[in-house]
């Protein structure tokens, strides 16, 4: 059987998630994709981090670039986060052939018009499925299953790290410092968290939707940008006393009319009782109200490891398919016999 060659740049949180998920779900993936996902090789310039990923030292590069220009790889994964290096990365290996995945919200933010039209001149591809909500499918949705809809509306918790924090800031009484303690700990947290909880994360996230939904890229400055770390205790105290909870919400709205997008991030009160209002913790949920199918609602873990990393393997699944969405049924797992649970005799 084929395989797609893989080159994986970056074993930080999602890259070293990555590279377990590839492993524990490769019985899974090969049928369904018809193809085996492999990473050949791996740069990661930590050699701590490479061992406590159990990565052997022969896979082991020092330089993103001998991926980039390695002739023997389809694929370069760049999980290093960052503009300036990633930017040259992905440049670079596009340039060689090779289509790129990556995670990198801030990048594509900055940058993401450029970057696709660079991809798109080399009949390469560029996908970033976990940029966005973590392990929820959403740009796919918007992509796919929204096809035949005009979004009107989208609104989104779409930071985990700030929903944890005003999650364990309500629910647990701790500081804002203590919930940002634990946010880092688990591996919610961006590495300069001013990004986290002064909405620029969000932003950049909103700016993707935007391309997703109206094939609009806002620069930055166009984008309203608050972020959480002007709010008190008692604020969520009073929301709380008054029925309602604060989250900090992306929204997204189109004016056909005028012409216009609208894209802003601030923190929202919410009336309990909304759908978005009872999220709490890591959990991202977006709401997106098309004209055609009305409401709907995304739902899941929006940062750690994991599921971020089950984005980025179905970006991985997609090349290997070389298409969007199988609309096949999955591939026999061999399991053959339904569980029938009877009602219990009396
Ligand atoms: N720091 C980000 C968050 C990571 O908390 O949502 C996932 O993008």
């Amino acid at each position: 059987m084929s395989a797609l060659r893989i080159g994986l740049v970056g074993l930080g949180t999602v890259g070293a998630s990555v590279w377990k998920n590839l492993r524990t779900q490769e019985n899974l993936l090969t049928p369904r994709c018809g193809k085996i996902l492999r990473i050949e090789k791996v740069a990661e310039k930590n050699r701590a981090r490479a061992r406590q990923a159990d990565v052997p030292e022969a896979q082991l590069v020092d330089d993103w670039r001998e991926l980039a220009r390695d002739p023997s790889l389809d694929v370069v994964v760049e999980l290093i986060g960052g503009t300036d290096v990633a930017a040259d990365l992905i440049r670079e290996s596009l340039s060689h052939g090779k289509d790129v995945v990556t995670a990198n919200k801030a990048l594509l933010a900055e940058q993401g018009r450029e970057l696709t039209a660079f991809a798109a001149e080399r009949g390469k591809r560029l996908l970033f499925e976990a940029s966005v909500a973590g392990g929820i499918p959403l740009l796919l949705a918007l992509r796919e299953g929204l096809i035949a809809n005009e979004i009107l509306s989208l609104h989104g918790i779409i930071n985990g790290t700030c929903n944890y924090l005003l999650s364990a800031m309500t629910s647990r009484a701790l500081s804002f410092q203590e919930a940002l303690r634990e946010a880092k700990e688990l591996g919610y947290a961006e590495a300069d968290e001013t990004l986290d909880v002064a909405g620029h994360d969000t932003a950049h996230k909103a700016v993707i939707l935007s391309a997703l939904a109206y094939g609009f890229w806002p620069a930055l400055c166009e984008v309203h940008t608050e972020g959480i770390q002007n709010v008190d205790p008692l604020d969520l105290h009073f929301a709380q006393e008054l029925g309602y909870r604060l989250k900090l919400l992306a929204i997204l709205r189109s004016h056909p009319k005028r012409g216009e997008i609208e894209v802003r991030v601030h923190p929202t009160l919410l009336r309990k009782g909304h759908l978005l209002s009872s999220v709490r913790g890591v959990f991202n949920a977006v709401a997106v109200r098309g004209d055609v199918v009305g409401e709907t609602l995304f739902y899941g873990r929006g940062a750690g490891g994991d599921p971020t990393s089950s984005a980025v393997l179905a970006d991985l699944a997609f090349l290997a398919r070389g298409k969007a969405v199988s609309r096949e049924l999955p591939p026999s797992s061999g399991r053959q016999t339904a569980l029938t649970l009877r009602p219990m005799a009396k």
